[in-house]
């Protein structure tokens, strides 16, 4: 095997760099927010035919002609009902405002690892809800710990919403349990046919690898390109085993390692973009009198400006 010395490897990524950087000045826009190294090697972004303020984001100026955001206009001690407002605002506003970014970090080493998911409901009793594969996973990895790495139990998630249309962000962080096999099944009942029998196949975030030689035949045919398999025929395998596994079958029963995950919030923030960085930012944080850590709509919540 060929082994890429460090000097190679940094040329390679320059080269790429040097690469994006070309295809950047050719479609540079005026709020383009990369910022030039001055004296930088590679020719900036910014040497575009007109001068553009490249290297300054864009003002975030939605909320101005409202006077920006006010304590006043916030849910007291409700923010699951805030995020509802400003969910609803979102929906109107920009497609997919479920997309989110879900946080989690392994233990003991700390590491963080974040991945797009679609949040999918906000329980009454006052969690957001994902759903997921919790066998194979990364996430399932660093929420429910590992025997294989050593990794243990880590409940602690964060959630980050970002509604470029509005200027807003909301961050979620909290503590995430799995949902019931019940809850999970009804949810799982709803999604079409092929995504169903994806979760069976799928191993998900496990290395997908070739096929051996002499088992390739039928897979690389549909792949069009014999001898070409770099793993996706596995996938498709196991697509077609679950797909005959369950023939005929009309309610699929959800796999055990699949399904909800409520992440019951300790802390919500709602941050309106502003002039000049200058932004609001208002946080609910969860007090806690010793008792229970289940979401609850009873729960008594602190709310606090802070700085930008
Ligand atoms: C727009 C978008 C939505 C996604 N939604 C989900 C989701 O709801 N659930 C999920 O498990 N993965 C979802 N994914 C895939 C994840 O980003 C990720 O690849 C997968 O969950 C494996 O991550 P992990 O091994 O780090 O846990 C989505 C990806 C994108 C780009």
């Amino acid at each position: 095997m060929r082994r890429t010395t460090r000097a190679q490897s940094v040329r390679f990524t320059s080269s790429i760099v040097r690469l994006r950087q070309d295809r950047l000045a050719r479609s540079v826009t005026r709020n383009m927010a990369l910022y030039p190294r001055p004296g930088g090697s590679t020719p900036p972004v910014s040497s575009s035919p007109a001068p553009t303020p490249v290297g300054r984001a864009g003002q975030f100026l939605k909320a101005e002609a409202q006077g920006g955001l006010r304590r006043r206009d916030l849910r007291e001690n409700d923010p699951l009902g805030q995020f509802h407002d400003w969910f609803a605002a979102a929906a109107a506003a920009t497609s997919h405002p479920e997309t989110c970014t879900l946080s989690t970090a392994s233990l003991p080493s700390g590491r963080v690892s974040a991945r797009v998911v679609y949040l999918k409901e906000l329980d009454p009793a006052g969690g957001f809800v994902v759903y997921s594969n919790f066998g194979t996973s990364r996430k399932a990895r660093d929420l429910f710990g590992s025997g294989d790495d050593g990794s243990v139990p880590n409940p602690w998630v964060a959630l980050t919403f970002w509604w470029e249309p509005l200027e807003r962000q909301v961050r979620v962080e909290g503590r995430a349990k799995r949902m019931s096999a019940e809850e999970s099944q009804a949810y799982f009942d709803t999604r079409v046919r092929g995504s169903r029998i994806g979760a069976w196949a799928s191993r998900q975030s496990t290395v997908l690898r070739p096929l051996s030689g002499g088992e390739q035949g039928p897979e690389s045919a549909e792949q069009g390109d014999a001898g070409q398999d770099d793993g996706r025929a596995q996938l498709e395998r196991w697509v077609r085993e679950a797909e005959e596994r369950f023939a005929g079958v009309e309610r699929i029963p959800c796999p055990e390692y699949w399904g909800g995950l409520r992440i019951v919030p300790e802390r919500v923030e709602f941050w309106q973009g502003r002039q000049n960085r200058l932004h609001d930012r208002f946080v609910y944080d969860r007090v806690r009198d010793g008792g229970s850590e289940d979401a609850d709509a009873g729960a008594k919540w602190t709310l606090e400006r802070l700085s930008p």
